[in-house]
């Protein structure tokens, strides 16, 4: 394909712009074809970014190990840039848009000497789908391409649906520009300096110094999030940050269902389950994002923007979660996980026995009991999603699927009990708006920290949250008859010794089938200060071995614990001022009286 033949006025004026910015050697128009991708994919092995596993135990397969300053996404060098500030709201940091990119117009000035500039065109959502949209990455990184090959619809096909119309511009850089003799290195980024920069009324992406997942793959939080949040918002939609799975009863009744969980808390695990109960059948549609538009029945109808996973590997395994493990038999790219001496990759928690020798993601040896993990803790695998074994047949379905449930969730290890069903859906937006996890390596920072993440969306939303909670509030009240039910669920709710109550993964449908036959109002519930939560008796634990001891806690509402609560949901709510709904300030105190 030839950058000649772009027909598009505003995507050739704007190439020609960045090109004469970032001074690339050359410039490159990506097809998308498999040959590009395996010829890419070759010359990153010549360059050492890459390492081609063992062609006989993984196929198609490379691995890869980033600059130890360069792992997982850096929510303080995150910023939404809208005119006035209060639009970006006190959940993002904000620069003026004109200040910011004086700043990284310098940076960005000469960033790709030396280096090609590949041109990605690519659909969040299937192509062709009203519920998709067409983004084009201009990126200095063959890694950033090979990766968005796999996790959206990208190349010619791409440019074909695009024709005129527009499209998110998203710019990339490494930001290790090959001036002066420098050599390249495996994986070149700026340490010193990273931006991921948003101009929400632009809809325009520009990020530098940083070639680790969401900070580079700009179609997922950046574009398919913070972006398309706004774009929702503006439309009536909505851009979240969850799985969409199918759950089948042995009836051979089936919904879909969406749930919001923070990073690494469980949404890739949920999306690909597989039933503890016989007769249950789990489809997985997406296991990060959705986006959601009503239909002309009035239903809810959900997309997957990606095209595949770009999951946390430690701790999944054959035991833990089979279907992802199938899924990355072949054709997949693993970033900083451990290699084996036999050309495979091995991860904390892939195996009950640690193998006798590695080399770890920092390329240094490895032995067991050496001190170190062997895999970074946000080391990731990059894999298809038509590979995994229980794809939904209606994954890449043009017109979504129908969204009957939304479940919200975050790691607490005290006080939300396993699963509540909320009152309504302005209960719903409540306990959504304040729900709180604490923090995980996704995200640069301390791990283990409470915080607030509404929705799951705190570093993902890309305007002031207390206007996206008017959004949810607004949906509720313009599609009243056919709103999915709201439930907050947890997991990792924990016994005085620190020990999960839950046995989680698996087991979870246990609750999913609660919910599934709330819906069918087949499954009895008692009201508690802080929603509906399943009756006793009424979670199906036939064949799991758990105490009633544990049942009772996991279930357990306590009003002195929701009561220690308060302060801090006023505080997160305060920050808002009176831009936060004042129905949201109605739900406070009917949660006051319920909790007195
Ligand atoms: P992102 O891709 O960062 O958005 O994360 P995610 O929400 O998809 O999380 P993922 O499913 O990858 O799970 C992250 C971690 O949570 C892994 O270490 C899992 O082993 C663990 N986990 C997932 N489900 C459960 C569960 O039901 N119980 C417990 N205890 N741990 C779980
Ligand atoms: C997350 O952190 O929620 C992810 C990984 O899904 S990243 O693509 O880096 O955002
Ligand atoms: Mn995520």
């Amino acid at each position: 394909m030839r950058l000649e033949n772009l027909t598009n006025k505003k995507l050739r004026a704007w190439i020609d712009e960045m090109a004469r910015l970032c001074k690339p050697d050359s410039i490159y128009l990506c097809d998308g074809s498999q040959e590009e991708y395996d010829r890419l994919s070759a010359q990153m092995v010549a360059q050492g970014t890459y390492i081609r596993l063992n062609q006989e135990k993984r196929p198609n397969s490379f691995i890869c190990f980033s600059d130890p300053s360069d792992v997982a996404r850096v929510e303080d060098r995150t910023f939404v840039c809208s005119h006035n500030k209060d639009d970006a709201g006190p959940n993002n940091n904000w620069r003026a848009p004109d200040e910011i990119k004086a700043v990284l117009t310098k940076l960005y000035d000469g960033c790709m000497r030396g280096r090609t500039m590949y041109v990605i065109p690519f659909s969040m959502g299937p192509l062709g789908s009203p519920i998709a949209h067409i983004g084009v990455e201009l990126t200095d990184s063959p890694y950033v391409v090979c990766n968005m090959r796999i996790m959206t619809r990208m190349g010619a096909a791409v440019l074909k649906t695009l024709g005129d119309g527009d499209f998110v511009p998203c710019l990339h850089s490494v930001g290790y520009p090959l001036t002066g003799g420098r050599k390249d290195v495996p994986w070149p980024c700026d340490s010193e300096n990273k931006y991921i920069v948003h101009f929400p009324e632009e809809r325009t992406i520009w990020s530098y110094g940083s070639g680790y997942g969401g900070n580079a793959l700009l179609g997922k939080k950046c574009f398919a999030l913070r972006i398309a949040s706004v774009m929702a918002r503006d439309e009536g939609w909505l851009a979240e940050h969850m799985l969409i799975m199918g759950i089948t009863s042995p009836e051979g009744k089936k919904k879909y269902i969406a749930a919001a969980f923070p990073s690494a808390c469980g949404k890739t695990n949920l999306a690909m389950l597989i039933p503890t109960i016989p007769g249950w059948k789990i489809d997985c549609v997406g296991d990060d994002i959705a986006w959601m538009k009503f239909g002309a029945d009035g239903r809810l109808y959900a997309v997957n923007p990606e095209s595949g996973f770009f999951g946390v590997a430690p701790g999944t395994s054959m035991a833990s979660n089979k279907n992802a493990m199938l899924t990355l038999t072949k054709n997949s790219i693993f970033t900083n996980v451990a290699l084996t001496p036999d050309g495979d990759v091995w991860w904390e928690g892939m195996t009950d026995e640690e193998p006798a020798q590695l080399t770890d993601w920092t390329r240094q040896p490895w032995t067991p009991g050496c001190g170190r993990p062997a895999a970074h803790p946000n080391a990731r695998f990059t894999t298809p999603l038509a590979q995994c074994p229980i794809a939904d047949s209606a994954w890449d379905d043009p017109a979504g699927v129908p969204i009957e449930a939304i479940l919200f969730g975050g790691r607490r290890s005290s006080v939300i009990p396993l699963v509540t069903e909320a009152y309504s859906w302005e209960h719903g937006v409540f306990l959504g708006s304040i729900m709180a996890s604490e923090k995980t390596a996704a995200a640069a920072g301390k791990v283990g920290e409470l915080r607030h993440d509404p929705f799951a969306m705190l570093p993902f939303c890309g305007y002031n949250m207390a206007d996206y909670f008017r959004h949810w509030l607004t949906i509720g009240k313009r599609h009243g008859a056919h709103l999915p039910r709201l439930y907050y669920v947890n997991w990792f709710r924990k016994d005085d010794m620190g020990r999960f109550l839950w046995p989680g993964y698996g087991e979870n449908c246990r609750v999913l089938k609660w919910v599934f036959e709330r819906l069918e109002d087949a499954a009895p519930a008692v009201d508690t200060p802080l929603g509906r939560i399943p009756a006793p008796g009424a979670i199906d634990v036939s064949g799991l071995s758990i105490t009633h001891e544990a049942m009772a806690e996991l279930l357990h509402v306590d009003a002195t614990e929701l009561r220690n609560e308060l302060p801090s949901i006023e505080k997160h709510y305060r920050q808002f001022g009176n831009r936060l709904p004042e129905a949201l300030w109605d739900q406070v105190r009917a949660f006051e009286q319920r909790i007195k």
